[in-house]
Formats: C-alpha cells, structure tokens, sequence
C-alpha cells in the first residue's frame, strides 16, 4: 500500500499541463492552456487546463478532473497505478507501507493464481478457437457463425470458438501442456469428479469473456442443436477472476467508440453486440441476460454519462428494461430506452434492416426511461385510481434517484402534466423518498483498495458534514448562546444605526425562541436581569445553578475562524471584538435549527393534509422556511466551530 503522505506529495508534485501534455498538444491561451479534448471527437479544441488550478475541463463533453483523473481515464490506469504512474513521473520515491508477512504472501498467491487463471483461460480461447478452425467436428462452430453471418474478421474479433463434444479433450491437452489441473478447475473449464474429469464446454459455440484489458475472464457457451432441457447458454462459474455483475460483455472492444460516440448502447445477448459490432456501430456492450449491477453501471459510467437500452420488443425484455434502471439514474447517467420492435432483438433486427434504417429507428425511437415508463403504463392505470397511484409512486422513486436536482425537476414537472397532477405535491413526494434514500444508504462496504480520487473529496466532504451534525446539537447552541450573554453580555455594540448591549441584541434577534435544554434556566435569568452583569458576577452569583453553569462556560476555549459576518458589514476593528462574528454565527445557528424543526413539523402535517387549498396554504409556508433556510447555510456556511470543551 502507498501510505498517505506519499499520496499527497505525488498529488502536490503533479503539474496539470506536464501530465496532459504528454497525451495533447497544448496552445497557450490567456491565463490557461487549450487542445483538443481527447475524450470526445472534435476539430475546434475546446479542452481547457488550468495550470493555476491545476484541473482540465472539456468544455464540449464536460470531462473534468485533476492529474490522477486524467491518468485513470485516458490510460485506463487504476487510482494505485496512476500514483505509480506521477510518482515515477516525478521522482517521488514510493516506500510501500508495512503488510504482514502472513497477509502479502495471501496477497501474492491470490494473485499468482488469478494470473494462472487468466494464462489457462488463454490457452482455453486458443485452443477453442483452433479446434473451430482445423478439425473436422469443429468446422461445425466455424458453419455456425458463418451461418449466423459473422464474417471471419468479426470471429476474430471476438475470439470465438468452438468446444469438442466428447469427453475431456481440452482438459487433456492442457494436463499434456503443462497447465495445472487445479487451475484449470478453478478456471471452471475442467469438471472434475473423484478421478475423472470432463471439460465444462461441450459441442457448444464459445463466447469469450475479456476483462477492460482484453485478458480472457471466462467463456459463454452456445448450445449447438435446440434442446428444450439444456440450457441455450452457459456460463463459466464465478471465481477471483469472473465475478458477472463486474462485466459487461464486449467492454473491451467498445470501450474506445463509447468514449468516442459519448454514448454506450446497453443490449441483452452476446450475437446482439457481436452483430452490431460488424454492422459498424461499435460502442455496444451486453448485460448477458441478467438484471444490470451497480458495478457494471460504473463500468460504463468511466466512459461515458449516455446509456441507451435496447431491448427486444416482447414484454419479458422491457422488464427486464426496467429492473436496474433505477440504478443508474442513482448514477446520475442519462438513461434512454429502445425498444424493437416485435419480435426482433438487436441482432436480428439489424440484420433485416441494415445500419442505416437500424440507426434511425434508434435515434427516433430513444425515449427517456422515465418518460417511456410512464407511457408504458399510463394507458393501463388511466381509469383505475389505485393503478394510478401505485404508478406514479414508482414513478416518482425513480425520480428521486436521479442526483440532479434541476433534471429532477424537469422529470417533476413532466410527470405533474401527464398525470394531471399538482407540480408541488410531487415535489414533496421526491423529497420525501430522498431524504429516506438519504438516512437509509449502507454505511461501510467491505474493503474495495485504495479510494479513488473522488471518494477521498467524498470522504473529505462527508467529514465536514459530520462534524456539522455533530455540532447541530441544540443543546450546544443554547450552551453557545448563555456563554456568550455570560461573557459579552454587557458589552455595547453598535450595529444599525443602534447603540445597545449585546444581551438586548441577542435578546431581540432570539424573539419567541424558548430554550429546551439545560441551558433554559440561565437564559431565562439572564434574560430577566436589566442592565445585564459583568462576566465575574456570573460566575460569583448567589444562585449556585448559574455560578456553576458560569464556571463551565467561561473556562472553557472557544476557537473560530474568519466568515460570514462581514455580510453584516459590521465594522470590526480588530481582535478584541472578534466576539462579535462568535455572536452572529451563534445566533444564526440557534435560527437555523428552529426554522428547520419547523420545516419538519410542515412536512408532517401535509403528509396528513388531504385538503388542497391547506395543502397549498402549507407549502407556502414551506417555501418561505426553505428561503429562509438557505440564506442561513449561506451566512453560516463559512463559519467553522472548533468547541474545545477543556480548559484553557
Ligand atoms: P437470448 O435468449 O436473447 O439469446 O439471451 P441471444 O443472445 O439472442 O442468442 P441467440 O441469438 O439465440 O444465439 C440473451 C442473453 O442471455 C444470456 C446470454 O448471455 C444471452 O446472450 N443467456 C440466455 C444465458 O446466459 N443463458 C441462457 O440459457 C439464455
Ligand atoms: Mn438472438
């Protein structure tokens, strides 16, 4: 593992312009440089970088990132080896961090046995693709393919093959040439039973399976005769190299059109992509006939944000359309659909129509998913209430998934109009679902390597958060505020035109706020004392409850730092009154927090409002908190609080 501090040296040591500029030529212009974007076509170069921020930007395909960004998506480098990559780069010495023994020798025959696999899963591929080629029995696999229409190019494009029907010929020739048979069971090629073994493929037309690097992972096996028992396809069983919801079929050969078209074309079967692969259109990859996994969305989104479905016409390929599209709308891709029609799939379809007839039916019938699963059910849910209702639920979870709020809002509003409904209501629902989706997400998966770049911002941001939270604690707030009156109470401040002590301020700004917490005796009391005391008298008063309170508060250290209060543009003159942003921020906070119990307590009554002029009335109510509420996290967003509960 690199350690840390490591990481960050390569990160600061890693010019922007030095690292893009051994892949893209780049001009001077103004206070950046400019090239031509490489992760999309085009002529006129629209691709920034900025040496002073040290990011690039494609201001035609929206790509941005930093050094490490670029690395892991123009040379398909992993985040561990484009800090190799910068490191080497920049002479950075990289002294791996201690890994037990015990645990490095795990790592390093887990490794050399994945390696194995893929070297046995090579010799698989040739050895099929031989047997195909040069034998007798074989040739019928060749016929097959040929028959199918794939010209010899697309076979060797695709690796494909052929698997003996008798017995263990594969597993024997690969014994006989020195593969190990444990490898090759592990591998999934070989079945073995006491002492005998038989190879896994038998008499089918073999698919390989290639990884983002074109290393052969595993294999998909057609059926030769039509058999009602047999499966059509089957699949080499999961292992350390083949975990199937990682994969999607054809990644490899497409990965660089996608990138090109800005777009991946998502189909069901490995004849649909291999078809449309030799039909010219190239950016196609294949789920293999399973619902689309978190992890193959991302396998996309390094390419592109563009994902089109196209499915077969008959009803079991559209649901199996609509399983797993939630999914990448949580990815923030724009998800289209396709639908053929019936009873082509991509494979058949193109071979009755050809390209160009192929890509119009494509381009005119690409429905937005949400859009295309509304009309889908709309006609059936018309005159029946509760089919309405059940329908527009989905309809909004799908909704709430998208992180976008302003796509979000265009699916709101074009959801409201097709179903009559009211733009608001909807609006609430959304929010509804996505703070749940919010409070309900896993917390830590199991160890997936080092973070990416952007899950260590995430990380970073999600940090900050919690420790927002941590301090959105009321009882921290009123605490603030007491000590505050306590220590500063009596002070003047001029603020406004106005001359008056800092306590009839907070007292004022605070109206119709009653403390809940410990704190509300102090408050009170202060609160009801006119002219306010002196810090000291706090802290000696008679009524032990408040000299104890006092003590706890005025020994403790505050720490702040610059922010918002120059918003208020109070003329601060230098330290001794840094008290003063102290008191705003604490102020603010104390607002903040009721005007948000208060959205709350809205929130529920609409959820039991069914009268819609009241429903109207509360949501206006709403808007006005929500204002409010953002010109809060404006003012306090710079504010940060660092309590130090000891003593000085
Ligand atoms: P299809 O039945 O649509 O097959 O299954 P296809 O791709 O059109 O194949 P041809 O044209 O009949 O040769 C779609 C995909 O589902 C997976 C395969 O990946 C297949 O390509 N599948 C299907 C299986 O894994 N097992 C099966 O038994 C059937
Ligand atoms: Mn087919």
């Amino acid at each position: 593992m690199i350690p840390k501090l490591t990481i960050s040296r390569i990160i600061d040591a890693a010019h922007i312009d030095e690292v893009v500029g051994e892949f893209v030529a780049l001009k001077k212009r103004g206070s950046s440089l400019i090239g031509c974007c490489p992760f999309h076509n085009e002529k006129t170069p629209s691709f920034n970088v900025s040496v002073a921020k040290n990011i690039y930007k494609c201001f035609g395909c929206g790509k941005a990132g930093n050094s490490i960004t670029f690395l892991m998506e123009h040379q398909q480098l992993s985040y561990t080896e484009a800090l190799r990559y910068l490191a080497k780069k920049y002479n950075i010495e990289v002294v791996e961090e201690f890994v037990s023994e015990e645990k490095q020798r795990e790592d390093e025959i887990k490794h050399s046995q994945q390696e194995s696999i893929l070297i046995v899963n090579q010799f698989a591929q040739r050895f099929f693709t031989d047997y195909m080629l040069n034998n007798e029995e074989g040739r019928v696999g060749l016929a097959y393919f040929k028959e199918r229409g794939f010209s010899q190019q697309t076979i060797d494009k695709f690796q494909l093959g052929f698997s003996p029907e008798s017995g263990s010929l594969l597993t024997e020739t690969g014994l006989k040439q020195g593969y190990q048979l444990e490898i090759l069971k592990k591998a999934g090629l070989t079945s073995a039973k006491e002492d005998s073994r038989f190879d896994f493929f038998r008499n089918r037309a073999m698919f390989p399976i290639h990884n983002l690097m074109g290393k052969v992972i595993a294999f998909g096996g057609r059926i030769m005769k039509k058999d009602e028992k047999a499966p059509k396809y089957v699949n080499t069983p999961e292992s350390d190299v083949y975990i199937k919801s990682k994969i999607l079929y054809g990644i490899f050969q497409a990965k660089s059109d996608i990138r090109k078209k800005d777009e991946c074309l998502l189909c069901e079967g490995y004849t649909d992509v291999i078809s449309l692969v030799q039909n010219g259109i190239e950016n196609v990859v294949a789920s293999s006939g399973t619902a689309l996994t978190v992890d193959q969305i991302k396998l996309v989104k390094r390419f592109t944000n563009n994902i089109t479905l196209l499915y077969d016409g008959d009803s079991a390929g559209v649901k199996a359309a609509l399983r797993g599209t939630d999914l990448i709308l949580e990815e923030g891709m724009n998800v289209r659909i396709v639908v053929l029609p019936e009873p082509e799939d991509p494979d058949s379809y193109i071979k009755k129509v050809g390209t160009t007839a192929f890509e119009d039916y494509v381009k005119t019938h690409k429905q937005d998913l949400i859009v295309f699963k509304s009309s889908l059910f709309a006609a059936e849910a018309k005159n029946d209430p509760i089919k309405k209702a059940e329908l527009i639920k989905d309809i909004i979870t799908t909704v709430a998934k998208i992180p976008d709020a302003i796509q979000r809002s265009v699916y709101v509003r074009s959801c409201a109009e097709k179903f009559g409904m009211s733009e608001q209501l909807l609006i609430i629902e959304v929010n509804k679902l996505r703070r749940k989706n919010q409070t309900t997400k896993p917390k830590e998966e199991e160890y997936q390597g080092p973070p990416s770049y952007e899950q260590q911002v995430e990380s970073e941001l999600h940090k900050t958060q919690q420790v927002e939270i941590a301090t959105l604690s009321l009882e921290y707030y009123e605490r603030d505020i007491v000590r505050i009156l306590m220590e500063f109470g009596a002070m003047r401040i001029k603020y406004d035109e106005q001359d008056e002590t800092i306590a009839k301020f907070i007292f004022d700004e605070l109206e119709g706020i009653e403390f809940e917490t410990k704190y509300k005796y102090a408050f009170d009391m202060i609160k009801q004392t006119d002219p306010p005391l002196e810090t000291n008298a706090y802290m000696h008063h008679e009524d032990q409850a408040i000299a104890v309170i006092a003590y706890e508060l005025l020994t403790s250290q505050h720490e702040i730092s610059d922010g918002w209060w120059k918003r208020y543009q109070v003329i601060v003159p230098d330290k001794q009154m840094l008290f003063q942003k102290d008191m705003f921020s604490a102020v603010l906070r104390l607002k903040q927090y009721h005007s948000l119990e208060q959205v709350k307590l809205i929130e529920e009554q609409l959820q039991l409002e069914t009268d819609e002029i009241k429903q109207i009335e509360l949501l206006k109510k709403l808007q006005v908190l929500n204002a409010q509420r953002i010109d809060f996290n404006n003012e306090t967003g710079t504010v940060i609080f660092r309590p130090n509960m000891g003593k000085s």
